[in-house]
């Protein structure tokens, strides 16, 4: 056998690996921002043992492969990954229902510096996915470090119905900031779960009551001039960063604080928003549209053509819209899943493959003529013409 061909069925088995470990994992979200130092480690970890304290299943992955620091967060250091009895690692358990992992106890010293270049990062990512044992998740939380390069992109493209959280600051509540998350997102087409304002309103050490001394609220308005939701917000308190170099999360060492209050009540709203994410799709607010073409005509057999326009539409209107490649190898079914797409707008298509669609949740409606573009088709259907 070629070595290409040996490879690139090396990595077919890796991307099978990771689709099945994907498809037992419920909701997977992606806590970024577009500065660092803005709390994605503190609200994750806080977030991920509170999912834990509600008993959903959860895992936390620190995919920062620069500075990790979940394990510190969390107490747990130099832990070795379990191997289950089929011979694969399993994640770290923190408690029954919360699970992590960070590349830190694959290091073999604690503070060995990590130089990686692009490709090795995506691998390393797409292992900590693949080939780690997570078992059946409810809510999978991944760390991602600062900014818009490789690891959140890898992310995105690893795992294609992974939520977005944009974490920002009262001081970083910058437009521009945000807006780089939301843009690199939209990009991506990573929906949004909502906007976190951290370090917003200042808890006193001496009293344990909540100072004003920073303006604050620039965030909820922040959200909904962008349009995405507002997730919460929670104070600086001193005693965030003790709980975090203790190993001991503030929502668990310090259940009574105005903090601990305030992660809970992001819990609550995170479980509820990605509830309402669900419910969009299943009511049709929210939309993911792909459309086979031809140059910039329809295509006559979406079987045939390998170019495809996909439009992300929410509240009826076009948010997104781009044009994706489908590879050779993949069929039309593996194609629109992994585009996570809901809807299949097309010239024709067979019976049979329409009813194989149907049963993968992607629903199929045909329509329009030969010489009609996509974003024609698309608006035929928005407004009803096409049904
Ligand atoms: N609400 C808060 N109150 C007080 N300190 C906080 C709060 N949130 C985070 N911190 C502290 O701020 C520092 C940075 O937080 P954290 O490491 O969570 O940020 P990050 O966005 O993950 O950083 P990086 O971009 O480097 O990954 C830590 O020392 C943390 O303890
Ligand atoms: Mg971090």
């Amino acid at each position: 056998m070629a070595i290409g061909q040996e490879k690139n069925i090396l990595l077919d088995q890796q991307e099978k690996k990771v689709r099945e470990q994907l498809s037992r994992i419920q909701h997977k979200i992606i806590v970024m921002s577009g500065k660092g130092g803005v709390g994605k480690s503190t609200v994750s970890v806080n977030l991920a043992v509170g999912l834990s304290l509600q008993d959903f299943m959860v895992g936390l992955l620190d995919v920062d492969l620069h500075g990790p620091n979940i394990p510190k967060m969390l107490g747990v250091r130099r832990e070795r990954l379990p191997r289950r009895p089929d011979g694969r690692l399993g994640a770290i358990s923190y408690s029954p229902n919360l699970k992590f992992l960070s590349i830190e106890p694959l290091l073999p010293k604690e503070d060995a510096a990590v130089i990686w270049r692009g490709p090795l990062k995506i691998s390393a990512i797409k292992q900590f996915i693949g080939d780690i044992d997570w078992g059946k998740l409810d809510y999978l939380i991944i760390d991602a470090p600062p900014g818009t390069g490789d690891e959140p992109l890898t992310v995105a493209k690893t795992i294609p119905d992974a939520y977005a959280i944009v974490v920002t600051t009262p001081q970083e509540v910058s437009l521009i900031d945000v807006q780089k998350s939301i843009n690199f997102c939209r990009k991506v087409k990573m929906r949004i779960l909502g906007l976190v304002e951290n370090m917003s309103g200042f808890i006193c050490p001496h009293c344990g009551k909540e100072l004003d001394i920073f303006k604050r609220g620039g965030g909820e308005r922040l959200a909904e001039e962008m349009g995405i939701r507002f997730l919460g917000r929670i104070p600086v308190d001193p005693r965030v960063v003790a709980a975090g170099d203790a190993g001991k999360p503030a929502i668990a060492a310090y259940p009574e604080s105005i903090t601990a209050q305030a992660f809970e009540e992001l819990v609550r709203n995170v479980v509820a928003a990605t509830e309402e994410m669900w419910r969009e799709v299943e009511e049709g607010r929210y939309m993911r549209v792909a459309v086979p073409v031809s140059g910039t005509n329809l295509a006559k057999d979406p079987l045939a053509t390998d170019l495809f326009a996909v439009y992300d539409i929410e509240a009826g209107k076009v948010r997104v819209k781009d044009v994706v490649r489908r590879p050779e190898d993949q069929d039309l079914e593996a194609f629109l899943k992994e585009q996570v797409a809901t809807h299949l707008l097309a010239l024709d298509l067979s019976p049979e493959w329409k009813e194989r669609l149907e049963t993968a949740r992607i629903r199929v409606v045909l329509g329009g003529a030969p010489d009609m573009g996509p974003d024609t088709l698309v608006q035929d259907f928005l407004s009803g013409i096409l049904k």
